[in-house]
């Protein structure tokens, strides 16, 4: 055979195959060149789900008629001026997308520049371009794609229902959507339904909030915090959801990094990690996120759609992200706020205003010396000295749980509460690493091996890190290919959900560079294996489970504090107590 370069026709629809995945990728395409072209408005059309037809009409700066015959050649763009690719300040930059879609459809570019008073229109069909046409049209462009995948049949083979495919579609306009509100946009359907709609948003403060809760609904804007946080360089605003507000599918996630809407694993698992603790596993926060980052810090030249991008430091990236939602919800009060017992002590105190009688009516005056004996009455005996605490357990006994979630325990001087999930992370945290550090992780062999059906690329992962993860306890093994039988797990962590805990770790480990040992995250494996044990917040507990974790506690170091350093337990002496009941 001999070797020879493809012709231009082959290779654009080779690179069509990356660039224009489904309809709903040359609508992104489409729409990214409008918002590049400079338009307030874009209206887009998809019928019968984009592969009859797509089209794209924006006010922007249109191109003469040489641009547009440039435009549909491979690798032609206006928007690398300094040959520069760490300087992209335009969602393109590839040149790809119009040779790409002329090349596997039926492709019509009519466009008008601002300055000029006649338009012109150039064809491309299944790779064959036209010379331009003189044509009408109002100043901006309009871009018309027919027939899509009518020269590459196999690719239509893979299509989805219309509506799946429309519904796709407009998901690309509502993320671009999110991210450029000053743009009006409409998405209209089959038989000229209507249905986006957008106006465009007034310039300033307001425009984003406004075009969230038009995206998502007022529901979103009335159970979302506001997110605000800056670490080198790095910004993260937007609204994320409260843990009520939560959804089956992790759709409703919109990130949008230095303007450009992703679909980023990294950032996609950093924003389950921050709800680790306050939502379900299988169940995902609504969240619109915005990160500026400095632009050498991205790299966008990595998916052939930029819908992923690289973090040069992406461990900063998720501490950031981490930590300021995480700030975010506990200042919304949705996790109680554990961070000190000065702080437990301060959300004791009588709330201002309390102090005044609510009743309508005042008590009725007593005689004075009626009312000094019923004082003398209501004074309590001196409280008698504390005993010594107890040093073999500085935690005490517990003696009640709270809303499934805190355990309330009794010492000589005070009272502690005690955050369970939080503790037990912890505790599972404390003895795996000792155990990885000496001989291994005590097992528990199971009685009956558990049989875990995945994704086939899923169980793949998971059996190619079976030796890692026996290291933390749990053998398993590939069992057929879309499945993993898990013979032994942890013994100190009780009542595992082996299938979930499974499932998440293997979402878990495609999300991770598969070069970095699970040992180098080992917090985050624990974290996972405890969320999944039957020690979780929401569960009731024993007496005797919940005297256990107390001494489990007292017998591990650090324990004072959870994985992500929050404490894991508050103590309030009783000299503190005494103090806000004005006893002292
Ligand atoms: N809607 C539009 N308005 C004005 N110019 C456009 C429009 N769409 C495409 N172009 C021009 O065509 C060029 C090629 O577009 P494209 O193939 O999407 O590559 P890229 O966007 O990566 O430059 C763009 O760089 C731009 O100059
Ligand atoms: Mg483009």
């Amino acid at each position: 055979m001999a070797i020879r370069q493809l012709p231009p026709v082959l290779v654009n629809r080779i690179a069509a195959g990356e660039v224009v995945e489904r309809p709903a990728a040359a609508v992104k395409e489409l729409v990214e060149n409008a918002i590049d072209a400079g338009a307030t408005r874009i209206d887009v059309i998809v019928r019968e789900g984009g592969q009859a037809l797509i089209s794209v009409a924006d006010n922007g700066g249109g191109m003469d008629r040489d641009e547009l015959v440039m435009a549909v050649e491979r690798h032609c763009t206006s928007k690398l001026p300094a040959d520069d690719l760490d300087a992209i300040d335009h969602l393109g930059f590839r040149g790809e997308a119009l040779p790409s879609i002329g090349a596997v459809s039926r492709l019509s570019i009519v466009s008008r520049p601002s300055g000029a008073d006649s338009a012109w229109e150039i064809r491309v069909e299944g790779g064959v371009k036209h010379t331009p046409v003189p044509a009408a049209h109002p100043p901006g462009t309009r871009v018309e794609v027919r027939d899509l995948f009518f020269a590459t049949p196999a690719r239509l083979k893979f299509l989805k229902t219309a509506r799946s495919e429309r519904d796709h579609a407009v998901d690309a306009v509502k993320r671009l959507a999110m991210a450029y509100p000053e743009i009006a946009f409409t998405v209209t359907g089959d038989d000229g339904r209507v249905i986006l709609r957008l106006a465009a948003e007034l310039p300033g403060g307001m425009a984003r909030p406004s075009r969230l809760a038009a995206l998502l609904g007022r529901d979103f804007g009335e159970n979302s915090v506001p997110v605000d946080a800056l670490r080198d360089g790095y910004r993260l605003t937007g609204l994320i959801g409260l843990p009520t507000l939560n959804r089956g599918l992790p759709r409703d996630q919109y990130l949008v990094v230095n303007g450009r809407p992703v679909r980023d694993r990294l950032l996609i698992g950093t924003v389950r990690a921050a709800y680790q603790d306050v939502l379900a596993r299988d169940r995902h926060p609504v969240v619109a996120l915005f990160l500026d980052a400095p632009p050498a810090e991205i790299d966008v030249n990595v998916h052939p759609a930029k819908a992923e991008i690289r973090f040069r430091d992406s461990g900063r990236v998720r501490g950031l992200v981490v930590g300021a939602l995480r700030a975010a919800l506990a200042a919304a009060g949705q996790r109680s706020s554990t961070t000190a017992s000065a702080a437990a002590l301060a959300a004791f105190q009588q709330p201002s205003g309390f102090a005044a009688p609510r009743f309508a009516l005042p008590p009725p005056a007593l005689p004075r010396g009626l009312a000094e004996t019923g004082n003398d009455f209501l004074r309590p005996d001196p409280v008698p000295a504390p005993p010594e605490p107890d040093p073999e357990m500085p935690l005490g006994s517990a003696r009640a749980q709270l809303h499934g979630t805190y355990i309330l325990a009794e010492t000589p001087s005070g009272v502690v509460l005690v955050d369970q999930h939080a503790a037990h992370e912890r505790l599972v945290y404390e003895k795996m690493k000792e155990g990885l550090a000496r001989h291994g992780v005590a097992r528990q062999t199971l009685l009956l091996p558990e049989i875990v059906e995945l994704d086939p690329d899923l169980a793949a992962r998971v059996a190619a890190r079976a030796d890692e993860l026996a290291e933390f306890g749990l053998v398993l093994e590939a069992f057929g290919p879309g499945a993993v039988i898990v013979r032994e797990v942890p013994a100190l962590v009780p009542g595992l959900d082996i299938k979930s805990l499974v499932r998440d770790l293997a979402d878990e480990l495609a999300e991770w560079d598969a070069a970095l040992s699970l040992k180098g995250r080992v917090e985050s494996v624990c974290g996972t294996l405890a969320c999944h044990s039957s020690v979780r917040a929401g569960r009731r507990l024993s007496q005797p489970e919940m005297d256990a974790l107390l001494r489990q506690m007292e017998a591990t170091p650090n324990s004072g504090q959870c994985n992500h350093g929050r404490p894991t337990y508050v103590v309030l002496q009783l000299a503190d107590i005494e103090r806000l009941f004005g006893r002292r």
